[in-house]
């Protein structure tokens, strides 16, 4: 059954939107990496980062505060050590996160055989990315055809390395740092251009010696972490959609509280203040290393702008409804050097333009990005989630904003990482 969003009146009030899921996997992988127990403030619980916590669980690490369906606000996980994962099949639903991190860890411990395999959207998410330079490091990773899972690491001794990313990402970065946590010397990694960098700000906290400069980070061995305690904010990916929702619909005034400001990824926020958005941000200070404050927003008029080059990884998951405001905003957008939105948990150059396609909008595909010509809005209709949770939540704001209503097909998507989100915006509606 699809789910319907109607047009909507203002949306008003305040939401803290639920835990962020990048800093959620991270928290349970290197909590179990850790010595002793480490306590999480605010896991996130939705689909993704239950299969970490699963994935943890199996690999040998003590998870505590998490009964039948119910997780509490306050997890213990006790860690295996760095050195002490169990060898086992590991299964990670749909989460690409732990698909790429997980083999950074596994690959360089003293012996066994783990494999990692998922649902059908990520048996296409490539791991070629991971399993070349984690090969180069000496570990022995198997894929399907070379690229795809699943994925087996056999345990391996691993030196360290200085490797260039192909691709501006965290996730390969992370894999690495976490490979170079076992390594013998150093691992130097070179970024194109600045990825989210939760990963290098959590290792730090729980004692790893990692050495950032412009453009590089260098991990050293370590004997073991000691998280002690884990602070997650608010995913600002998912108070996006909030966002969004509250620049489009006329007459509305949001505010978010307690969502993570780290700059490596509010870019959406950089975006869509070039679009003419007046976004007041006010911070909370760090806490765990992670900066979180308060955002305002109120409904807007827009103007198109173009996107590339360093805005996409600090806005790689926004971009989706970067192309939704700009179906509202004067003027085109345009949308470039982002070919690795095919490569997310659907084809998102592809599903975005086919979802504002179907109501009304007019959005010309490249092989990196998309064009699309603003002031018509959105008439509404169908959208197919294609099974991934963005593509979901973005049909729903469309359906808030557009003339006619947008049916949602495949909504269930959005519990991956935000099982509440229907509740949410309607109380954001009422408010
Ligand atoms: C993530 C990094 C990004 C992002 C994904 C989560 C992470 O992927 O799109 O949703 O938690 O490290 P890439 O590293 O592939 O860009």
């Amino acid at each position: 059954m699809p789910t319907r969003f109607d047009p909507s009146g203002p949306l008003r009030g305040s939401l803290r939107p639920p835990p962020d899921k990048s800093i959620s996997h991270r928290a349970a992988l290197i909590a179990a990496m850790g010595e002793g127990e480490t306590a999480i403030e605010g896991y996130l619980d939705a689909a993704d980062t239950r299969s970490t916590l699963a994935a943890v669980g199996a690999l040998g690490a003590e998870v505590q505060g998490v009964h039948g369906d119910a997780m509490e606000q306050r997890l213990g996980v006790r860690g295996v050590g760095l050195r002490g994962a169990a060898a086992v099949a590991i299964d990670v639903g749909n989460a690409g996160t732990l698909l790429r991190l997980l083999p950074g860890w596994v690959a360089g411990q003293e012996t066994g055989t783990w494999t990692l395999d998922g649902d059908d959207s990520i048996r296409r998410r490539p791991v070629d990315r991971i399993a070349t330079p984690l090969g180069l490091m000496g570990a022995r990773v198997e894929c399907r055809d070379d690229r795809l899972p699943p994925l087996r690491i056999d345990a391996a001794p691993l030196h360290g390395i200085e490797y260039e990313l192909p691709v501006a990402s965290a996730q390969i970065k992370s894999c690495l740092l976490f490979a170079g946590l076992l390594a013998e010397g150093e691992t130097r990694i070179v970024e194109p251009l600045p990825s989210r960098d939760h990963s290098e700000r959590m290792l730090a906290a729980a004692g790893a010696e990692i050495v950032r400069e412009d453009g590089a980070v260098t991990v050293r061995p370590a004997a073991r972490l000691e998280p002690g305690e884990i602070v997650v904010p608010a995913d600002f990916s998912s108070a996006a959609f909030f966002l969004a929702a509250a620049l489009l619909v006329p007459g509305s005034d949001v505010s978010l509280t307690s969502i993570g400001l780290n700059p490596t990824r509010t870019g959406l926020l950089t975006i869509l203040e070039r679009m003419g958005a007046q976004i007041e941000t006010e911070p909370e200070g760090e806490r765990g290393g992670e900066p979180s404050g308060r955002v305002r927003v109120r409904a807007a008029r827009l103007r198109g702008t173009e996107v590339g080059g360093s805005d996409v990884p600090l806005a790689i998951d926004e971009l989706p409804l970067v192309a939704l405001a700009a179906c509202f905003a004067e003027g085109e957008t345009t949308i470039r050097d982002a070919a690795e939105l095919r490569r997310k948990e659907s084809d998102r150059i592809a599903t975005v333009a086919a979802a504002l396609t179907a109501l009304g909008a007019t959005v010309e595909t490249s092989e990196d990005g998309m064009r699309i010509e603003g002031g018509g809005g959105l008439r509404g209709g169908a959208v197919e989630s294609h099974g991934d949770h963005r593509i979901a939540m973005l049909g729903a704001v469309a359906g808030l904003a557009s003339n006619e209503g947008v049916e949602v097909v495949g909504m269930d998507a959005a519990a991956v990482s935000y099982p509440r989100f229907e509740a949410d915006l309607a109380s954001l509606i009422a408010g």
